[in-house]
């Protein structure tokens, strides 16, 4: 079967680069038509940077970069420095990027990638605010039809919030992004935190990478080592939760999940409960299913294709050990 075709939609963030390394370690699976860079867990500047450098340690520099939006539709701009570190990509020492950002804005890069590929082939994998996403929906109604499926990190139901008490992250961030996106009409499967939470990068999985001897496996563990101070500091939990590259394991290895088609509403008015993920778990609304709704992983079958396709990179300059 050909390559699934997909935009990367991102706010890197060392989950989102773990991710973006996991599909490109993939070309069997996944095409990355280009890369789509978010304000989000670091200000715009940054997470398109950290896009070219992670593509750089991949030893992809030919993937396309694309600049989106800076900030929220309608809000100030939150970040994440608390947990990503003032780079986003805390951890290891990183180079300085070689390539550069492409001229068009990430907007019209999706918009113009929706309207020169046949309809329902091209997949938009979100691993941060949906602002982008959002504002390419409405400056171009006619691409939401085309669109192959959305696959998206964010929300939560059964492990609420990790930014306020009811509200996960990207959803916070730009809830009015995220209504547009979760209105839209367009295929949706969602990875919550009730999910994310559960592939946690132990020592164990650490050591893994650590001991593939690439560079690429050394920044993923010197990576995962540092963002997990936030979720073990808060939930006392075993590791970091790799929370983004479940939206590409979707696309490798489907089977690997489970959840329910369900309705799932934005919260945009309350200014309590801003963000959340009103997810109809149990089907007691009668509003009709607009998201696959993901709650359940076989972590370890997860991690075994995470170490697999991680110890494939290494970057281009470096010769294989
Ligand atoms: O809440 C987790 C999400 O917020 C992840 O995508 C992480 O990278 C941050 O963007
Ligand atoms: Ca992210």
């Amino acid at each position: 079967m050909a390559p699934r075709k997909i935009i990367i939609d991102t706010d890197p963030g060392q989950d989102d680069a773990v991710a973006i390394l996991l599909a490109l370690a993939s070309p069997e699976d996944v095409e990355v038509l280009g890369i789509t860079a978010v304000a989000g867990n670091v200000p715009l500047r940054l997470t398109a940077k950290n896009a070219l450098i992670v593509c750089e340690l991949a030893g992809k520099p030919e993937i396309k970069v694309f600049a989106g939006c800076d900030a929220p539709l309608k809000r100030k701009l939150v970040t994440a420095e608390h947990v990503h570190g003032k780079t986003g990509l805390d951890g290891p020492q990183l180079p300085a990027p070689q390539t550069a950002l492409q001229a068009t804005h990430a907007v019209d890069f999706i918009i113009e990638t929706l309207r020169n590929h046949p309809s329902g082939t091209v997949t938009l994998c979100s691993l941060g605010p949906l602002t982008n996403i959002a504002t390419a929906f409405g400056r171009a109604p006619d691409i939401i039809g085309r669109v192959q499926e959305i696959v998206l990190m964010g929300g939560a139901y059964f492990e609420v919030g990790n930014i306020t008490p009811t509200a996960e992250f990207n959803i916070y961030v730009d809830p009015e992004a995220a209504e547009i996106v979760f209105k839209s009409g367009a295929p949706l499967t969602v990875m919550p935190l009730d999910v994310t939470h559960k592939v946690l990068t132990t020592r164990p999985h650490i050591q893994v990478f650590r001991d593939m001897g690439t560079e690429t496996g050394r920044m993923v563990a010197e990576w995962t080592d540092f963002f997990e101070r936030f979720d073990k500091e808060k939930y006392g939990s075993d590791g970091a939760p790799l929370h983004d590259p479940c939206v590409i394991a979707w696309l490798l290895q489907p089977e690997l999940f489970s959840g329910r088609k369900i309705n799932v509403e934005i919260e945009t008015g309350s200014e309590l409960t801003l963000g959340m993920t009103v997810a109809d778990w149990w089907g007691v609304t009668g509003r009709a299913p607009n998201a696959l709704f993901i709650g359940d992983v076989d972590a370890e079958g997860f991690f075994a294709l995470l170490t697999e396709r991680i110890s494939r990179l290494q970057p281009a300059q470096e010769e294989p050990r």
